[in-house]
């Protein structure tokens, strides 16, 4: 008994130690922890591991350290350049591949194809919807109290995330626009249908909010021929309630369409994909794509280059400029004390 009391403490130095020594080379990241929510354009492996779309080939991560991983994209997403000005050491890991202590740093739970409501993207297998992101969020919630021995503790440890939520877009390209399989074109307009997304997706957002969640980036979907305009606009209109509604609680909107449509960001090109694509829009296997993916924008069909994702995440985190972020950016959101 005795033996393994020391043992255990022997262990928790140790691991102290390694802790200390890390966060003196690294620096503490503004945040605890970090948690995100999504769908292709922010997923980094969570689709590895079921049958539907997945991008663990080349030329995916061509340009990222590791190579291909399951990020839809050549090199790192918005959200990972998001963890590097934020300070973290690492990348936010997948959901589907952490366990345990580094649980403590945040989780990402994206998934590509997958949206706000349950059935978008099923025509192309099966994803892990923003209901079932939420509910991998209380599986992990429930780890990290039980990691700091009680709930108080863990709420009041989750209460000082970030939490980073981009759905929506496949609730447009991989439902409403695809009437074949899906009937909610017929069912609603256009207005209709942002009102019913932005409803439900409000009580999503109360759900995380209900596991600690306090410090919310919500991110407006993509332009796709101006289908979208009005869910964005409804999306802005929750912000500016919940920031109304919750005293301990600060929303953000994020606009994801202000960088790859603006020609400031210098991009000599930004409507053809930088890889030969498949009938998908995906860049197709082992195909070899342009010399220089710092001149585009477009990576594949639907999602940015790794420069672009810079661009975009630079202004999400800091920009004066109020249809980047609003009411404020990511450097303001994670420096706000809440009281609760
Ligand atoms: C729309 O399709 C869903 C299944 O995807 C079905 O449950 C529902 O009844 C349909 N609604 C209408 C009005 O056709
Ligand atoms: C997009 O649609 C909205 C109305 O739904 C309209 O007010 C706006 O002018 C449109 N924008 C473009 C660029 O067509
Ligand atoms: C998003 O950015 C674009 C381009 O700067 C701008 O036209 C649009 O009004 C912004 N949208 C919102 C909701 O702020
Ligand atoms: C790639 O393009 C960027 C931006 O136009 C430029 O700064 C850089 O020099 C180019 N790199 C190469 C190897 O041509
Ligand atoms: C934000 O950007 C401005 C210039 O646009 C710069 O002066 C400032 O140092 C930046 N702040 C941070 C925290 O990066
Ligand atoms: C962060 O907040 C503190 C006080 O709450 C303030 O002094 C400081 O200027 C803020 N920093 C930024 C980058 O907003």
């Amino acid at each position: 008994m005795a033996t393994n009391e020391a043992v255990r403490w022997f262990m928790m130095i140790g691991f102290l130690v390694v802790s200390i020594s890390r966060s003196c080379a690294y620096g503490k990241p503004e945040v605890p922890c970090f948690f995100i929510f999504g769908d292709s354009l922010l997923d980094n492996g969570n689709n590895n591991f079921l049958p539907t779309l997945r991008v663990n080939y080349l030329p995916y991560g061509i340009d990222y350290p590791t190579g291909p991983t399951g990020r839809f994209c050549n090199g790192r997403t918005p959200v990972d350049v998001l963890a590097e000005l934020l300070g973290f050491e690492n990348h936010i890991p997948p959901f589907a591949t952490t366990f345990g202590l580094a649980t403590l740093r945040g989780l990402n739970y994206a998934s590509g194809t997958s949206g706000i409501r349950a059935e978008t993207g099923s025509q192309l297998g099966v994803n892990v919807n923003f209901d079932r992101q939420i509910q991998n969020h209380k599986s992990a919630v429930l780890r990290i109290a039980s990691i700091l021995r009680s709930k108080e503790s863990a709420m009041k440890y989750l209460n000082e995330c970030l939490y980073y939520v981009g759905m929506g877009n496949n609730d447009y390209l991989n439902n409403y626009l695809q009437p074949r399989f899906f009937n909610t074109s017929r069912i609603y307009t256009l207005e209709q249908y942002a009102a019913v997304l932005v409803r439900q997706y409000s009580s999503q957002i109360m759900t995380l909010y209900k596991y600690g969640a306090r410090k919310f980036a919500l991110v407006g979907v993509q332009d796709i021929a101006n289908t979208t305009y009005a869910f964005n606009q409804n999306l802005v209109s929750l912000v500016e309630k919940l920031n109304a509604d919750l005293g301990d609680a600060r929303f953000i909107y994020v606009n994801s369409s202000s960088v790859t449509r603006s020609t400031s960001a210098g991009f000599k090109d930004y409507d053809t994909s930088c890889c030969p694509v498949n009938r998908l829009g995906l860049c197709a296997i082992f195909q070899i794509p342009c010399q220089n993916r710092s001149e585009h924008a477009l990576w594949d069909s639907f999602h940015p280059t790794e420069a672009a994702n810079i661009v975009s995440a630079r202004r999400t985190y800091n920009s004066s400029d109020p249809s980047d972020t609003y009411p404020m950016d990511i450097s303001h959101l994670v420096n706000l004390s809440l009281e609760s």
